[in-house]
């Protein structure tokens, strides 16, 4: 069932909370890929009713991002999600979200804002507001879909991480279920934004996560020094690339890590062909 409007979903989910039907959330912004599909999947075995929302959320770009040029799907993406057994695909427009000037006027003032300290560095270094806009969409949503569980990827490490804080801090009564990166066999990592890149660039793209593989192949066999396995990247990436950051944090506080141990989250963020690509893994 496609519904654009917060006040039929709500009667939606009243309904079924009536029956005490279980509810999982899926949080997208379409595009759908087979890492998304691993999402509803989950959340159609592990509850009774599953909403994917499909909603490109205007407050987590910052200016000179891709919001306008975000691939959206909207057809094939409510075809993916019949097909996979989801009872609701939510697909609010930003008024219906926001108001009718939504960002720019009145209608909507207030944000939830994470911690500085988890969105001053990694991707919140670069994309300075982003959080606040991913906390703000995704808090509204726990609140119109009041879900008993929702599903995110592992592929946005940090985003899980500052969403599972902001639903401690927030006692949202909502559990996280956090799945696992999904890759295409060449082990590049699903993205929405993957359909940016050429075939030569998907090639080059490559390095990103061979180089993660690698470092995790050090650390296995006993190396554990940040900067003898942050050496090994150079190896990897050439001109082709332009790395952002590569860095080893806890994964719970996201504080730097002198030493990598089983705790440790290596992050990375590249350009090629100028399309901002994430990955990351965990070195336990
Ligand atoms: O991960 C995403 O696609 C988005 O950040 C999310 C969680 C759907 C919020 O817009």
């Amino acid at each position: 069932m496609l519904l654009h409007k917060i006040s039929d979903v709500r009667e939606q989910i009243k309904a079924w909370k009536k029956t005490g039907l279980t509810v999982g959330l899926v949080p997208t912004m379409g595009a759908l890929h087979d890492g998304h599909k691993s999402l509803i999947k989950k959340s159609v075995e592990k509850c009774e009713k599953t909403v994917v929302s499909v909603f490109v959320n205007p407050i987590q770009f910052c200016p000179g991002e891709d919001l306008d040029k975000y691939p959206r799907t909207l057809e094939a993406d409510e075809k993916l999600c019949n097909d996979l057994g989801a009872d609701i695909v939510f697909a609010p427009s930003p008024a219906e979200m926001y108001g009718e000037g939504h960002i720019l006027s009145n209608d909507f003032l207030t944000y939830v804002i994470p911690p500085f300290f988890y969105t001053n560095k990694l991707c919140g270094k670069s994309r300075v507001g982003h959080f606040d806009g991913v906390c703000t969409v995704v808090n509204k949503l726990f609140n119109i879909v009041q879900p008993d569980f929702a599903f995110f990827g592992k592929k946005d490490m940090q985003q899980l991480i500052i969403l599972k804080k902001m639903v401690l801090d927030l006692n949202i009564p909502v559990q996280i279920v956090e799945c696992p990166i999904v890759r295409e066999p060449s082990g590049l990592a699903l993205s929405s934004r993957n359909k940016y890149l050429s075939e030569e660039g998907k090639k080059n793209a490559l390095a990103i996560s061979r180089l993660l593989f690698n470092i995790k192949s050090c650390y296995n066999n006993g190396i554990n020094d940040i900067k003898a396995l942050s050496e090994t990247v150079y190896s990897f990436l050439d001109n082709n690339h332009a790395l952002e950051y590569l860095e080893f944090r806890d994964r719970n506080s996201l504080e730097e890590k002198t030493v990598a141990d089983n705790d440790t989250i290596v992050f990375i963020a590249d350009r090629v062909e100028n399309v901002r690509l994430i990955d990351n893994i965990e070195l336990s």
